[in-house]
């Protein structure tokens, strides 16, 4: 289960064609402890990236309602989400087969049942539905043009008074995702601040 090495294959392509070697990484996040199958192609496969913890640590959750984890890699964020409140319906999604098959096994390992895990590009795979809170750890690496459709897109499947929380590496877009944002959601703040992340929250009217 260990003996992860970086493969060239970007943690993005939709069906990684490397040779699948697996990792298991065990945490605590917001003082729970979840184990996280990985493997290679996808993100982070060694441990819990800082972006992410930022963004585990400190998501505003709705008391209830659903949820959206959009590029959800093996699926921390989501099944963080899930565990933390029960009573919320859980929805992941990633364009990577891979990180899909791993996010569904992740979340029977947390027994966290509250979780679907759905494969295809940005918000394809959950068109006609609408979520109370949208979360992300965007892929920054696939291009601020899939980042700003991320962005955009999200009005489309949020619900009134819902929240979309990104994190991102502080110096990425610092005049750029203001401004998305601004025009996106009509408002934007600085939810969280931390070891070169911050998580920008916009709200839907
Ligand atoms: C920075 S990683 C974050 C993964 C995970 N949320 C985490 O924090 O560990 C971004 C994820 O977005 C996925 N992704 C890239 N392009 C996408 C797209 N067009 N639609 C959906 N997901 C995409 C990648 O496969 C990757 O898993």
């Amino acid at each position: 289960m260990t003996n992860i090495k970086d493969t060239p294959e970007h943690y993005y392509a939709t069906q990684p064609k490397s040779e699948i070697k697996f990792g298991l990484i065990q945490t605590r996040l917001r003082g729970r402890p979840f184990e996280f199958i990985t493997a290679s192609s996808v993100f982070s496969v060694k441990r819990v990236d800082i972006g992410t913890r930022l963004l585990i640590e400190s998501m505003a959750l709705p008391e209830s309602g659903s949820v959206l984890d959009i590029g959800c890699g093996y699926g921390a964020v989501g099944i963080a989400a899930a565990a933390f409140n029960h009573k919320l319906h859980v929805i992941l999604t990633d364009v990577n087969r891979r990180a899909v098959l791993l996010a569904r096994q992740n979340a029977e390992r947390n027994k966290v049942p509250n979780v679907e895990v759905r494969q295809g590009n940005l918000y394809e795979p959950v068109a006609k539905l609408t979520f109370n809170c949208v979360l992300s750890n965007p892929p920054v690496s696939a291009g601020m043009k899939t980042v700003e459709a991320l962005i955009r897109g999200a009005t489309a499947v949020m619900a009134s008074k819902a929240t979309f929380q990104m994190v991102v590496r502080s110096k990425i877009g610092k005049k750029a995702l203001p401004q998305i944002f601004d025009e996106t959601f009509g408002n934007f703040q600085v939810s969280a601040i931390e070891s070169g992340y911050r998580v920008l929250t916009g709200k839907k009217q």
